[in-house]
């Protein structure tokens, strides 16, 4: 969507506040021997409890109020039995509406001590996605966000998920300007304008480089097989830059 009023820029707010509270509360109360239905139950009592409706269950019949995926499980992990265990990397990806907005937000989080290879993985994770924020602001090229992702990257040693592109939110989970690549991409010649909605949600990765769909039609895991970790905020295309909407408080 686009931003044009302020009762819509509250809604969203109001939205990305919600999602990021329960993304985080979710993070906390995550423990070694509890399965990830169990987290997805609390995810679903908090969004409820604002009058937040789940968007992968309202948009695509996803089988979760959110999605979580474990280790090897890169995105759309469909909360079940599986039992998360110490040392695990927990991706958290929480998606909902109120009042017709729609905002979306995403971590991965360390179930207590991981490697240290993959708690260096997440703090890049995370610098890569405030990297390609950076490049968001009104009138700026959309294909920016990815090179400078794609620099990182690079300059680390790391590889970038290639099918698993940031979108426009707002009205709807996936919108305009729907595909935004995180990796270079010199095809694209858009310019986002004052307001634009979009998410940034780079997947950083040691070695991956495509997402591939498991045997329920909806887990991704990564290919080659490698660590890949995912953090994303939805954000608004602004004449200062980036206002980032998926704040806690
Ligand atoms: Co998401
Ligand atoms: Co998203």
């Amino acid at each position: 969507m686009t931003i044009t009023h302020q009762d819509e820029l509250d809604g969203l707010k109001d939205i990305g506040r919600i999602v990021a509270n329960t993304m985080h509360a979710m993070g906390k109360a995550m423990e070694p021997g509890m399965t990830t239905r169990e987290l997805d139950g609390i995810g679903r009592a908090l969004l409820e409890r604002e009058g937040a409706i789940p968007a992968p269950e309202s948009t695509y019949d996803f089988p979760g109020a959110t999605c979580i995926s474990v280790n090897e499980e890169i995105a759309h992990g469909i909360p079940g039995e599986r039992v998360i265990r110490a040392g695990d990397l927990v991706n958290i990806d929480v998606s909902a509406s109120r009042n017709g907005y729609f905002a979306d937000t995403g971590a991965t989080f360390r179930m207590g001590k991981v490697r240290p290879s993959l708690d260096r993985l997440c703090r890049d994770g995370k610098r890569a996605m405030q990297t390609g924020i950076a490049q968001v602001g009104s009138g700026k090229p959309l294909a920016g966000i990815g090179n400078a992702i794609g620099r990182f990257a690079a300059g680390r040693g790391y590889t970038l998920i290639r099918n698993l592109a940031s979108h426009g939110v707002g009205r709807a989970l996936h919108e305009y300007p729907e595909e935004v690549a995180t990796w270079p991409n010199r095809g694209d010649r858009r310019r986002m304008h004052k307001g634009l909605v979009l998410t940034v949600e780079p997947f950083l990765s040691s070695g991956g480089i495509w997402a591939v769909e498991g045997d329920d039609d909806w887990t991704l895991y990564s290919q080659p097989p490698a660590p890949v970790v995912q953090y994303e905020h939805t954000v608004v295309a602004t004449e200062r830059g980036a206002l980032i909407v998926t704040l806690p408080g």
